[in-house]
C-alpha cells in the first residue's frame, strides 16, 4: 500500500484540520458510467470496484477510522438477475484479492444488511474475510449488502421486543443510546460526513438512523470516476462545515475556545 507521502499534492491541505472519524459512502453512478462509454452495466460495477479499492487505501492511509461502503441494496434485488449475478461475482473476486492486503494494513472488514438473503458462498466469503481481519485495529471497513436502513430498524424492534418479553428489559429503559446497539452499526460511531456520488439527491434507505447529525456530501461524479482527488475534495468541504447540533454559533464557538483549552 502507498505510503501517506505518495499521495497527491492536494493532501497537505488537510494536514491542518480534523478529519471524519466516519465516513460513509453510496457508491452511485456505475451504470450510467458504462452506459456513457457504449459498455454493459457490468463494466461499470468492475470499474466501481477500482474506484472502491482507491478510497479504502486513501481512507486507511490518512487514517479515517471507520469507512462504510453501500454496495447493493435491498431493493438492489429487484434488478435483472444477470446484473446481480455478476455483481455478487465481483464482489467474490474483490474479497479474495485484498485479504492479504487487508490483514497487512490491519483493516478489519465487516459486512452489514439482510446478509441471509446472499448466494450461501457470498456468505461463506464474507464471513471467512471478517474472522481472518478481525484483528485489524486501524480501520475498520464495512460493506453494506442486501441493506436496507427501515430494515435495520424494524429488526432492532424486533430484538428490542423480545428482550422486553424475555424479561430482560423494560420498555422505559429503551433510550437512544440502547437502540443504537440494537442496529448494525451497533459498535460504530455513527458517520460524519455521508458522501453520494452521481448527481442523485437521496438517501436510498442508507443509514437513516445513523445520519441524523451527519454531514452531506453530494457529487456529481459518477462513482467509477470518484478517485484520490475527489475524496480528498470531499474532506476539505467537511473540514469548512461547522457542525451545530443544534446549538447556536456563541456556544459552538464556546465549547471549542474550552475544547481547545483542555
Ligand atoms: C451503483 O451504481 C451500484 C449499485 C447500486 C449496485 P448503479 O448501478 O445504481 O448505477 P446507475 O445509478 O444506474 O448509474
Ligand atoms: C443506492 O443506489 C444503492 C447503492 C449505491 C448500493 P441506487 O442506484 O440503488 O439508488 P436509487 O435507486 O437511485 O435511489
Ligand atoms: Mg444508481
Amino acid at each position: 500500500m502507498a505510503p501517506v507521502k505518495d499521495l497527491p499534492e492536494t493532501n497537505s491541505s488537510l494536514e491542518n484540520g480534523r478529519l471524519p472519524r466516519h465516513v460513509a459512502i453510496i457508491m452511485d453512478g456505475n451504470g450510467r458510467w458504462a452506459q456513457q462509454r457504449g459498455l454493459l452495466r457490468i463494466k461499470g460495477h468492475a470499474a466501481g470496484v477500482d474506484a472502491a479499492r482507491t478510497v479504502i487505501r486513501l481512507a486507511r492511509n490518512l487514517g479515517i477510522s471507520y469507512l462504510t461502503l453501500f454496495a447493493f441494496s435491498e431493493e438492489n434485488w429487484q434488478r435483472p438477475a444477470m446484473e446481480i449475478k455478476a455483481i455478487m461475482g465481483l464482489l467474490r473476486r474483490y474479497l479474495a484479492q485484498e485479504l492479504r492486503e487487508m490483514q497487512d494494513n490491519q483493516i478489519a472488514f465487516k459486512a452489514i444488511g439482510n446478509l441471509q438473503q446472499l448466494p450461501a458462498a457470498v456468505q461463506r466469503d464474507l464471513a471467512h474475510t471478517t474472522e481472518a481481519t478481525a484483528a485489524g485495529a486501524k480501520m475498520v471497513l464495512t460493506l453494506a449488502l442486501s441493506y436496507g436502513g427501515r430494515s435495520e430498524i424494524v429488526q432492532a424492534v424486533q430484538a428490542l421486543a423480545q428482550e422486553i418479553k424475555a424479561g430482560r428489559l423494560q420498555p422505559g429503559e429503551i433510550d437512544a443510546t440502547l437502540f443504537s446497539r440494537y442496529l448494525y452499526t451497533g459498535d460504530m460511531p455513527d458517520p460524519d460526513l455521508l458522501i453520494r456520488t452521481s448527481g442523485e439527491c437521496r438517501l436510498s434507505n442508507f443509514l437513516l438512523w445513523q445520519s441524523a447529525y451527519t454531514e452531506l456530501y453530494l457529487t456529481d461524479t459518477l462513482w467509477p470516476d470518484f478517485r484520490e482527488e475527489e475524496f480528498i475534495k470531499a474532506l476539505q468541504s467537511y473540514q469548512q462545515r461547522e457542525r451545530r447540533f443544534g446549538l447556536t454559533q456563541e456556544q459552538i464557538e464556546a465549547l471549542n475556545a474550552s475544547n481547545s483549552r483542555h
